[in-house]
């Protein structure tokens, strides 16, 4: 729960709302969480120094709950495809009880706003029994979680007071991906000139971000044509499948539309029985190898009767925008970007819905900033 304290001590300022706020500020404590993470003098990457050979990691084990678990799903991608690095993830309060293999030696890792919450907690506690390095990416530098890491990964998001993570989810990101990027180079599998361009690309984000979030108007009009769904579907394929989730997740909690997150490949075996032209299918697609595989989703959307909004890139939207009843162009982006600039029309849609609707935005009904029970 909020205290009122801390809400007090953090003002709205010119906005409506803490989520709006929150979202907004993106730009900014993304740029700040990855100036601790990249150093600009030579264009690496730098982690807090702790002491075990990061490199020598043959496994990863991610656990987190709500939006934090979306960031460590696609921490999952980053990992796999810079590090060779086999990751298990799963939510904290299913992690515990299956009796996980954990090889000592392993590193788990935890991610979490508050760094409170009682099932991660639970499961890094079972973690750290088990002989795994404990790594925790939070948010609140005094919480339990943090002082109970070997590797401590903060997030320099400030304090979040809307109840649905917004900002500490995308410096999660931040932080994720210069993790994946430096176990990398420690791997001897990237080399000083791969290092190089992620550095720069993630230097690129908090101004696609900003692009993105200019685009504030627009979907503020789009969110008229989502607030009467009853449900919503959302698409999305490789890292952006994630994103999809989060975006249903965002749906569910705070404008109270039943909405589901699916891989647009996945979508035939099971949600396209949905479809139907009350259905609005919003689809993430940054234009890129796999773009025309999705085109071809949206086509079986289409050919249902299905009413479909596509996010993308102006060449996304060129070869694949006519016919969706809403369309919102990000700027043209590196795939390693694109989760964290692709976050924000995600979040703005909800945020909208959401005011249309007329909920309480900040403090949705049954929820709770940090949930410390099990
Ligand atoms: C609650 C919040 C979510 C958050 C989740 C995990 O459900 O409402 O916004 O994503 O907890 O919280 P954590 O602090 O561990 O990231």
């Amino acid at each position: 729960t909020i205290s009122g304290a801390s809400a007090a001590a953090v003002e709205k300022g010119n906005y409506r709302h803490f989520m709006q706020k929150e979202i907004f500020e993106q730009p900014t404590v993304v740029a700040q969480t990855l100036s601790s993470y990249l150093r600009r003098s030579d264009n690496s990457v730098a982690l807090p120094q702790f002491d075990f050979d990061i490199g020598s990691v043959d496994r990863v084990t991610i656990v987190a709950c709500g939006t934090s678990f979306y960031a460590g799903m696609v921490a999952k991608y980053w990992l796999e495809q810079f590090a060779r690095v086999p990751v298990d993830i799963d939510v904290a309060s299913e992690f515990r009880y299956r009796d996980p293999v954990l090889k000592p030696g392993g590193l788990a890792l935890f991610i979490s706003q508050s760094g409170e919450t009682a099932d991660t907690l639970a499961a890094l506690r079972h973690c750290k029994e088990n002989g795994q390095i404990i790594g925790a990416v939070v948010n609140v530098p005094t919480s339990s979680m943090a002082r109970e890491a070997d590797l401590l990964l903060p997030t320099h998001a400030g304090p979040e007071i809307g109840v649905a993570s917004t900002k500490a989810f995308t410096c999660q990101l931040a932080v994720l991906a210069a993790l994946a990027a430096h176990m990398a180079v420690r791997k001897g599998l990237m080399s000083r000139e791969e290092e190089h361009d992620v550095v720069e690309h993630l230097l690129e984000a908090p101004a696609c971000m900003n692009a993105a979030l200019d685009h504030d108007d627009d979907i503020a009009a789009m969110a008229h044509l989502i607030a009467p769904a009853r449900d919503v579907l959302y698409l999305g394929r490789g890292p952006d499948y994630p994103l999809a989730l989060e975006g249903a997740l965002k749906l569910k909690e705070i404008s109270y539309i039943h909405a589901e997150g699916y891989a647009s490949g996945e979508m035939k075996h099971g949600p396209i029985a949905l479809i139907d032209d009350l259905v609005p299918v919003i689809v993430l697609a940054p234009s890129g190898p796999l773009f025309e595989k999705t085109v071809s989703n949206m086509e079986e959307v289409r050919a249902r009767g299905g009413k479909i909004v596509l996010i993308s890139d102006a060449e996304g939207l060129a070869l694949a925008g006519e016919g969706c009843i809403a369309t919102i162009e990000m700027p043209r982006v590196h795939p390693l970007i694109a989760p964290l600039v692709y976050a924000i029309p995600v979040q703005l849609l909800a945020y909208h819905t959401a005011c249309v609707k007329g909920t309480d935005v900040d403090q949705p009904r049954n929820l709770a900033k940090s949930v410390t029970v099990e």
